[in-house]
């Protein structure tokens, strides 16, 4: 996290002013990372599974949460200290002081268990209120006096792509399965967000809907997953390895897509970076699932510094949201497809971008004898290359723009670096895991070759110029 601020990976928002926790900037550097994580996600599933993409807006009217019913059950349980004011999740609380899951606890086992175990305000020692439900939902209004409509910040891009299902089904000829994606910010008033870019209240989500035949929720390619072998704990806290393959026969997931799903998350997180090692599947416990779903598999990760960290929650939505907004709104949601009319299903895969980048940062920070660095895939690099003139006299330096110039312009991303002596330079590039630096030295005024050296093995192998960029 040092390196991250320093190097403007990332830093906390609002700095000048006290900041405000729940809000991260991303710097040069990190955007870059940012957004290659999110086209890792994109590419896979618009070229990859067909799905469509859009965009809809982040400030919605109420009539929306108040139909998908996130008005009266999107909370967390909350707690305040009686003598400080400090506010806290009363299940973190109890989770930190049993190192047992709480989330999935009513508020009445909630206050008995504070009781029970003493549990008083970490800040200043006062005795904990009663828990009671928050809504998590930050709310507004559109337009001004009178006029003026209740609105939300939307918690999940979901709902707004169901509410456009007619318009989608339409545009999408009209078949199954449909998928749709859709990626940007979302916004929860976190109680307490202690835990660095964990828990923002604004943050980045790309879900995917599958509109599905509720009778059909197989996967063609369930073959390309049906090996991967991970550790999986259900929803009665069992806890074993074993593959997607047998997962499925033994009807520890009943439904193969989520499976699927589970299977082609975890192949993007790997090429992310992210250490596979860490990664495992969780079922939601039965009262902790989201009162949308009928079942929810997480994809966690066991980060050093946070504990599990849920990246991805791949849920069975049923036609719970489609038949909500058909109520709230009038407009049916009914197809008529393969004989059969009926509300399409949604089995929903919804990541956050945040998590998987801090998990990325995580996985891939090294540290040997004399350097630390990112060892970021290539693909998520910020930077694909560093160039640089060996000194900054006899016409090396012009020579190295003019690689420079070269390379960008063939759409690598690159930077240009003149200052210090070489070796600080190729730290300063390991440091924010730039995979290849160019160097630009006399031989290449001699015979118009640069070298190439590797950020991992630190070994250098000599190309012609205009070989550059299929050598990188
Ligand atoms: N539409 C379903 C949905 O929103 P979720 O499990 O609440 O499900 C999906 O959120 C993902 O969004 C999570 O797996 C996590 O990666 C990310 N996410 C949720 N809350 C977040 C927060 N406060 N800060 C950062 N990421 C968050």
């Amino acid at each position: 996290m040092d390196i991250a601020k320093r190097r403007g990976i990332i830093y906390p928002s609002f700095e000048i002013y006290g900041g405000v926790s729940g809000f991260y900037d991303y710097g040069p550097v990190g955007i870059r990372i940012k957004q290659n994580i999110e086209r890792i996600i994109r590419d896979y599933f618009i070229l990859k599974e067909n799905c469509f993409e859009i965009d809809s807006p982040v400030l919605n009217p109420e009539a929306i949460w108040v139909a998908s019913g996130h008005v009266e059950n999107f909370a967390d349980k909350l707690t305040q200290c009686m003598k400080c004011g400090e506010p806290y999740r009363a299940d973190h609380l109890v989770e930190e002081k049993t190192k047992k899951q709480a989330d999935h606890l009513g508020i009445r086992e909630l206050n008995e268990l504070i009781e029970e175990l003493g549990i008083k305000c970490p800040r200043c020692g006062g005795k904990l209120g009663e828990v009671y439900d928050y809504n998590l939902m930050f709310h507004t209004f559109i337009g001004p006096g009178m006029k003026k409509e209740s609105a939300y910040l939307r918690p999940e891009t979901a709902q707004t792509t169901y509410i456009s299902f007619r318009r989608l089904w339409e545009i999408g000829r009209k078949k199954l399965p449909l998928g749709v994606f859709q990626i940007g910010k979302s916004f929860r008033n976190e109680i307490s967000p202690r835990q660095g870019m964990i828990r923002l209240r604004e943050f980045y989500q790309a879900e995917i809907q599958f509109f599905v035949d509720p009778e059909k929720k197989e996967s063609e390619k369930f073959d390309d997953v049906r090996e991967i072998e991970v550790e999986i704990i259900t929803k009665d806290d069992e806890k074993f390895r074993i593959s997607l393959n047998d997962a499925v026969e033994d009807e520890v997931i009943k439904t193969q897509m989520i499976a699927y799903f589970l299977g082609r998350s975890f192949q993007l997180f790997e090429r992310m970076g992210i250490n596979p090692k860490r990664l495992r599947f969780r079922q939601h416990k039965d009262d902790e699932r989201a009162f949308y779903s009928s079942d929810t598999w997480d994809i966690e990760f066991i980060s050093n510094n946070f504990g599990r960290i849920e990246l991805v929650g791949i849920s069975d939505r049923t036609d719970y949201d489609l038949r909500a907004h058909m109520e709230l709104s009038g407009q049916d949601m009914n197809i008529n497809y393969n004989g059969k009319k009926f509300i399409p299903h949604v089995i929903e895969i919804a990541y956050g971008i945040d998590r998987p980048f801090y998990c990325v940062i995580e996985s891939c920070y090294t540290s040997e004898k004399d350097r630390k660095y990112f060892r970021f895939p290539e693909d998520v690099a910020p930077y694909s290359a560093a160039v640089f003139p060996l000194v900054n006299k006899d016409g090396l330096d012009k020579k190295a723009l003019e690689v420079f110039n070269f390379i960008t312009d063939n759409g690598i991303y690159a930077v240009y670096d003149k200052s210090g002596s070489i070796g600080r330079r190729y730290a300063r590039a390991d440091e924010i895991g730039i995979p290849k630096c160019i160097t630009i030295d006399y031989e290449t005024m001699e015979n118009d070759t640069v070298t190439i050296r590797d950020r991992d093995t630190r070994r250098q192998i000599r190309v012609k110029m205009n070989e550059i960029c299929k050598a990188l």
